[in-house]
């Protein structure tokens, strides 16, 4: 992939981003999506790239845009595309922090075609990179990220998904000593934030979507951290889809590089509202302010990038840092 295409799709999550926004807080969590599609959808047809979205908003009859399977760009480079143009949709509604819209984007084949199930998931940062073992007991994996921090349980901090689901991964945090941040909804920002040193928190783990993993997979392959993961199908048809998929033994773990292969991957989120790392979007009259996180694998490229957008020439506002 060439890289002057990292930053087009910055473009496209600023486009999301800004869109989505704009309904923070309104509780309308089904109108926000649509203008984070929109939003990605527009920009994206002026990417020079031929992309086929294999991570989405849904089959064909589920969802007109971003849809399994749709051909999306200007044309240029074959890649594989994997999107959630608002991952948070109740975050965003309810104007809670954690909201972003993400892309991940590389070569023919090299994304798992997660289909829209549950999936274990197990992320940490680059310095516990070797370090996790989804099949071995929690406080094993805990003490291993902690002898690999070079400080004890007590001081990693574990994001989990507050869902009684994790009732017994809570309980076993807490009894290895580790603090815990259990969050309402969306599991990929702390996945990312996991892999940057200073967000605050060390491991994220638990059962979440199954295309949040992949595009939380892309996100720490750049970053260089590492995660483990399986598919927890709940119903027959979801177990004859991981069939299809060619995952006989449904207790398969799955490395990093098995959700995203290859050598070359670039993902980009931006902020829709506050993360850890990055503000929301902020709007003032006439133009607005994003912060985003866009990497490549390829070059080890990690780029922070705070964008002013001018929505009017006439509007009357200097850039601030
Ligand atoms: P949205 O699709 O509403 O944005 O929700 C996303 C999310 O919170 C993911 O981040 C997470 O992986 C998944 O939903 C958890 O699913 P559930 O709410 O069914 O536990």
């Amino acid at each position: 992939m060439d890289r002057v295409l990292t930053l087009e799709f910055v473009r496209v999550t600023e486009a999301a981003a800004v869109k989505a926004g704009r309904l923070m807080g309104k509780g309308n969590k089904m109108g926000a999506d649509q203008l984070a599609v929109d939003g990605m959808h527009a920009i994206l047809s002026s990417v020079p790239i031929e992309g086929t979205v294999v991570i989405g908003e849904g089959e064909l009859d589920e969802a007109p845009m971003l849809y399994i399977g749709e051909q999306v760009g200007a044309g240029g480079t074959p890649v594989d595309i994997a999107v959630d143009p608002l991952e948070g949709t109740n975050l965003t509604a309810k104007g809670q922090d954690g909201s972003i819209a993400v892309i991940a984007i590389a070569g023919k084949g090299n994304l798992l075609h997660a289909p829209d199930m549950y999936m274990e998931k197990l992320c940490v940062g680059p310095r516990a990179k070797g370090c996790i073992d989804l099949q071995k007991p929690i406080a094993y994996n805990l003490s291993r990220v902690a002898e690999a921090l070079e400080r004890s349980v007590d001081d990693l901090t574990v994001v989990i998904l507050d869902r009684e689901r994790h009732q017994e991964m809570i309980h076993d945090c807490r009894a290895a000593g580790a603090r815990i941040k259990l969050i309402t909804d969306g599991d990929v920002s702390p996945a990312v934030d996991v892999g940057i040193e200073g967000s605050g928190v060390h491991v994220l783990m638990g059962i979440g979507g199954a295309p949040e993993g992949v595009l939380a997979a892309a996100a720490l392959k750049c970053l260089g951290g590492d995660m483990q993961a399986r598919l927890i199908p709940y119903t027959e048809a979801e177990r004859q889809r991981c069939f299809e998929m060619g995952i006989a033994d449904l207790n398969k773990v799955m490395g990093i590089d098995d959700l995203v292969k290859g050598d070359d991957c670039i993902f980009s989120a931006t902020a829709i509202t506050n993360t850890p790392m990055m503000q929301g979007v902020q709007y003032f009259g006439g133009g607005a302010r994003t912060m985003s996180v866009v990497m490549r694998y390829k070059s080890g490229t990690i780029r922070f990038i705070n964008t002013f957008h001018r929505f009017r020439k006439d509007a009357k506002w200097s850039v601030h840092l």
